[in-house]
């Protein structure tokens, strides 16, 4: 239903993937001097992702503040200008669209914050919100976008008796619900949900998370799921990739990455999450992580996260290790199988 026509992307007979991202950088320069003339440095925000989601799939990017998650979706969505690399949504590649096609394509690909106040303009009513991706994208009438936002509104759950209402009115979960509405009304293909429940209370994030889940097959979405918290990305996605300062270290489908996770910064990870069976818990063995996570301009030679792992040899500080694949569908970045 949207406008745009002249850069629908085609899906390809011989690949399922809707998105297909291959070595992309977002390295974001570091000035000196005065009037900041001179680059002193590169900070590596994202250094070098691949990865492709299939139509209709989630892909759960999990890894702690700070190493790169919402670069990457903004660079996915080219709302942050990828430094190298390339991202393709069916047969269209995002990184090459100019100015008009650019911006006419962007009505496939939409965003869901974490924090839904600071996304959605506090002086404009829920009528307004909801109506505005239309106006921007020049989709329907008056009375059109309308009857389109009554109808997104009961796709998340609120009645069309908000419509008047402002975002400062509405709890955690139902702005959420009013974030999620606005990223739907252009009926996009893919939508990145970066750390969609992180600002909820726990008793609201199920809800949230159900929802998405629902929306996933009523609107045959595809979506890219940001979260610090590996609890999240369970339960919505198929396949869960873990990111160290800027890289992808280990991806696999998420029972794999749940049961078996290979990558010492996974294992720490779901080592830190409570179990709810309380014998498990007891046992529950917490691999305690050294250290900050170093700067991401000056990452540390070899594997990046050798100056944290409780594993680490010699040739780790030497040798950058590949993301080999030991396992069908399961890759890890580390030298040894641990
Ligand atoms: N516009 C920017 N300019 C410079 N550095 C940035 C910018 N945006 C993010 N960064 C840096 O890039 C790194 C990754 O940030 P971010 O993508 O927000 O991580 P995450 O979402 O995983 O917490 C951080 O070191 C952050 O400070
Ligand atoms: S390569 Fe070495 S430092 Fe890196 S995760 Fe494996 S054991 Fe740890
Ligand atoms: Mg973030």
């Amino acid at each position: 239903m949207s406008a745009d026509t002249a850069a629908e992307p085609q899906r390809s007979e011989t690949s399922m993937s809707l998105l297909s991202v291959e070595d992309l950088e977002v390295h974001f320069p570091i000035r000196s001097g005065i009037v900041l003339e001179r680059i002193v440095g590169h900070v590596r925000a994202v250094d070098g992702v691949s990865l492709s989601i299939d139509a209709g799939q989630t892909y759960g990017l999990v890894g702690e503040s700070g190493c790169g998650k919402t670069t990457f979706g903004r660079a996915v969505l080219r709302i942050e200008e990828p430094t190298a690399g390339s991202v393709r949504l069916g047969d269209a590649d995002v990184t090459a669209l100019r100015s008009e096609r650019l911006r006419r394509f962007r009505s496939k690909m939409q965003m869901v914050f974490q924090d839904p106040l600071g996304s959605l303009n506090p002086r404009h009513n829920v009528e307004m919100l909801l109506a505005e991706p239309l106006k921007v994208h020049g989709v329907g009438s008056k009375a059109e976008q309308r009857k389109l936002a009554v109808e997104t509104l009961d796709a998340v759950g609120l009645p069309s008796s908000v419509m008047e209402r402002y975002p400062h009115e509405f709890s955690g979960g139902q702005r959420q619900r009013l974030g999620i509405a606005r990223a739907l009304m252009l009926r996009p293909d893919l939508i990145v949900c970066d750390e969609p429940v992180s600002a909820l209370d726990v008793s609201i994030q199920a809800q949230v998370m159900n929802l998405l889940d629902e929306l996933q097959d009523e609107f045959g979405l595809t979506y890219l799921v940001i979260a610090h918290d590996l609890a999240v990305v369970r339960h919505l996605s198929d396949r869960v990739g873990v990111m160290y300062l800027g890289k992808i270290v280990e991806e696999a489908d998420s029972e794999s990455i749940y049961e078996h996770p290979r990558h010492p910064y996974t294992k720490a990870l779901l080592s830190a999450v409570p179990q709810p069976d309380p014998e498990v818990e007891a046992t529950r063995e917490r691999i305690i992580l050294k250290g900050d996570l170093p700067s991401p301009a000056n990452p540390p030679s070899g594997c990046r996260f050798r100056t944290r792992c409780p594993w680490a040899q010699d040739i780790c500080a030497d040798e950058e290790p590949i993301l080999r694949q030991p396992a069908p569908a399961h890759k890890v970045a580390c030298h040894f199988d641990l």
